[in-house]
């Protein structure tokens, strides 16, 4: 039994946000660019405010403005449009995030559609999800983005089988993406998947993103493997991930932690795509 690697995905990401106020610092004192993140909040979902809330100081941590619109849970689908076509149209506003989940009388295909494709920093723009499953250059979506750089700094990718647990548009399904365009062999499970445990023993990497608190266990797991719990499930007032920490302890190779792995990554991410939707 050996022991398993803690993947600091705090500790990466402050690295990573420490660079980006750096070269924020630089593209205001050479262009005079402050880079703009927009984030719409629609209701009060309590864990959406906090994201939200979380979110915006650290925009403004990273040197960045951060403009907050906080919208009543009634409002019609057409006023909500409006608003993210005027976001569209501000050159102060380089990125521009619509919260999710949204109400359920509001379509979110047809909100995410009209974020304008080069300020869409969460990459859920139909363009962008195309741009990433055809190779070409776009917004990805933070999560699986910074799932990836955690995984880059972890193991070797290419020839690694990547099972992935879920099949969001948010996380499964652009992880399965990224990790193809890193020459890894990947298979997509999902609630509808049989034998789950006998398909994630044959996985070098997993990543779980299904919002079930400890679902994966250390038994399902070859030895060696690598683990990435994408899961923030609140049970008993305590954060869980997906994955069951501590039966994966020496089996594991490596895994991230909840609180304190993919989390903070996301965010990082946000600003890495803010500041590239700035300076294009
Ligand atoms: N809700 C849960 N995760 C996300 C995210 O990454 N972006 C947005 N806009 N909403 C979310």
């Amino acid at each position: 039994m050996s022991e398993t690697g803690i993947i600091d995905g705090k500790a990466f990401a402050s690295t990573l946000c420490g660079e980006i106020a750096r070269k924020v610092g630089k593209l205001k004192a050479e262009k005079n660019i402050t880079p703009g993140l927009a984030v719409v909040l629609v209701g009060n979902d309590p864990a959406s405010e906090v994201y939200v809330k979380n979110k915006a100081r650290q925009t403004r941590e990273a040197g960045m403005n951060s403009f907050e619109f906080r919208l009543p849970a009634t409002i019609g689908e057409a006023e909500l449009l409006a608003k993210v076509q005027s976001l569209n149209l501000n050159p102060e506003v380089h990125g521009i995030l619509v919260q999710l989940p949204l109400p359920k009388h509001i379509n979110e295909s047809v909100i995410i559609n009209a974020v304008d494709p080069k300020k869409d920093v969460d990459g859920f723009h139909v363009i962008n999800a195309g741009k990433l499953a055809t190779g070409q250059e776009g917004f990805v979506p933070c999560t699986p983005l910074g799932c990836l750089m955690l995984l880059k700094a972890t193991l070797d990718l290419p020839g690694k089988h990547a099972v992935i647990i879920g099949r969001s548009n948010i996380v499964g399904k652009p992880m399965a993406q990224l990790l193809l365009r890193e020459n890894c062999t990947v298979t997509v499970a999902h609630s509808k998947t049989k034998d789950l445990p006998a398909i994630v023993k044959q996985a070098d990497i997993v990543v779980a993103a299904v919002g079930k608190p400890e679902m994966v266990k250390g038994s399902w797991l070859k030895q060696g493997a690598v683990v990435i719990d994408v899961g923030i499930n609140r049970v008993n007032g305590k954060l869980v991930g997906d994955v069951d920490f501590g039966s994966c302890q020496g089996i594991a190779a490596a895994i991230t932690p909840v609180p304190g792995g993919v989390g903070p990554m996301t965010i990082a991410c946000l600003l890495e795509n803010t500041l590239r939707a700035a300076t294009a």
